[in-house]
């Protein structure tokens, strides 16, 4: 069955049901509550009830892969995300590489966790998305989310490849995305660098040097060896990958993180993949939907605009968001309303099917 319900429009309307069926009854169209409308048939009531709604297609709510005009690309920062095996040095080297960017940027400033860092190299931008463990890479990935450019695969020196190194491996090339890989912990006496190259040739990841498609590079986080070259070798990365996007249109990007906070309410860490986000824009994201209040940059600073591959908090959401979720840019509010509204139905709708489903196995248990 195609369409919203009786039920459905009555509650996205927040108006009673018989009320819709009276006017469907007085349109000529007699329906009963559990009934679906045409399209049309929601416009003309809603029309009637001097409400004006929009309905958004599926097509028109995934599309984010709409078709840029080229001449309106423009390159962007690339977007990485640091994956390996437990205590490889993950925080680590985001650590070291976070300690090098604030250190460059703003010598002795407090770096508030924001879900996602950007550091600037050479006067080039790289962003790095903090959340992701393996787990949450596979559910933003299931979910259609494009959250990186370029994995960074730790690979401690004295400890070689292990099963979590395989695992960011396969779901790296599940989602297309390049592996630059950082062998960790060459400081250590027993760090055998050589050897970890060998053993991931074995799972297809090949370093240059020997013919392949993967930059590898030496480091020691914890003694902030390789560090400026790793950096480096990742914005090489990203050239090859010929990074672009769209500046110049409503934005639209990912959820990276959502928190409700005491002060400031429902605040969200979102990526831009397109257009430029503003202070003051009409904003959805996932069921969440509100206009811009402020946004602020990993430091705490006020920022009035975002652009693609930047990472920001911003603040005046109705409420938290999952990470994951897609947000986009309205032009008119009542429509991101109307999208987080929809979105919240149809997730209520599936969760009462849900309850049915569960109830009538109890039924059958029971039996
Ligand atoms: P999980 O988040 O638990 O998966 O670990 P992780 O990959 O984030 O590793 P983490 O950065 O917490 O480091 C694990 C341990 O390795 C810590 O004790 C670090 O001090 C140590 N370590 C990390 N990098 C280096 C390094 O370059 N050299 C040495 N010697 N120790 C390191
Ligand atoms: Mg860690």
């Amino acid at each position: 069955s195609e369409g919203v319900t009786v039920a459905e429009l009555a509650d996205a309307l927040d108006v009673a049901a018989n009320d819709i069926i009276k006017r469907l009854f007085l349109l000529g169209t007699p329906l009963t509550m559990t009934q679906s409308m045409s399209n049309d048939l929601v416009e003309l009531v809603a029309d009637d009830l001097g409400r004006k709604i929009r309905i958004i297609s599926p097509e028109e709510e995934n599309s984010f892969s709409f078709y840029d005009d080229p001449s309106d690309l423009k390159p962007r920062p690339p977007v990485v995300t640091v994956m390996g095996h437990v205590d490889h040095g993950k925080t680590s080297l985001l650590d070291a590489i976070r300690h090098t960017g604030v250190a460059r940027h703003e010598a002795g400033g407090i770096t508030q966790h924001i879900g996602a860092s950007q550091v600037e190299i050479g006067g080039r931008q790289i962003t790095f998305v903090d959340t992701p463990g393996h787990e949450a890479f596979t559910a933003m990935r299931a979910r259609g989310a494009k959250i990186t450019d370029v994995v960074v695969l730790v690979v401690a020196a004295d400890d070689g490849v292990m099963p979590q190194t395989i695992e960011a491996i396969n779901h790296s090339k599940a989602a297309g995305v390049p592996i630059v890989v950082a062998v960790n912990k060459c400081d250590k006496p027993d760090a055998n660098p050589d050897r970890v190259r060998q053993e991931l040739v074995e799972y297809g990841v090949i370093p240059e040097e020997w013919g392949g498609q993967n930059m590898f590079v030496n480091v020691s986080a914890k003694k902030g060896d390789g560090i400026d070259d790793l950096l480096e070798t990742i914005l090489l990365q990203a050239d090859v990958l010929e990074l672009k996007a769209n500046p110049d249109t409503f934005a639209s990007g990912y959820i990276i993180e959502g928190k409700l906070d005491r002060g400031r309410g429902p605040v969200a860490t979102v990526l831009v993949n397109r257009g430029t986000l503003h202070v003051g824009d009409a904003i959805v994201a996932g069921m969440s939907h509100g206009r811009v209040r402020a946004m602020l940059d990993q430091h705490g600073d006020n920022k009035a605009e975002a652009t693609p591959s930047d990472a920001v908090e911003i603040l005046g959401l109705d409420s938290v968001p999952n990470a994951g979720d897609e947000f986009r840019v309205f032009e008119d509010e009542r429509d991101a309303r109307a999208l987080a509204e929809q979105r919240a139905l149809k997730a209520r709708i599936e969760e009462q099917n849900k309850v049915k489903h569960v109830t009538l196995e109890t039924l059958f248990d029971e039996m």
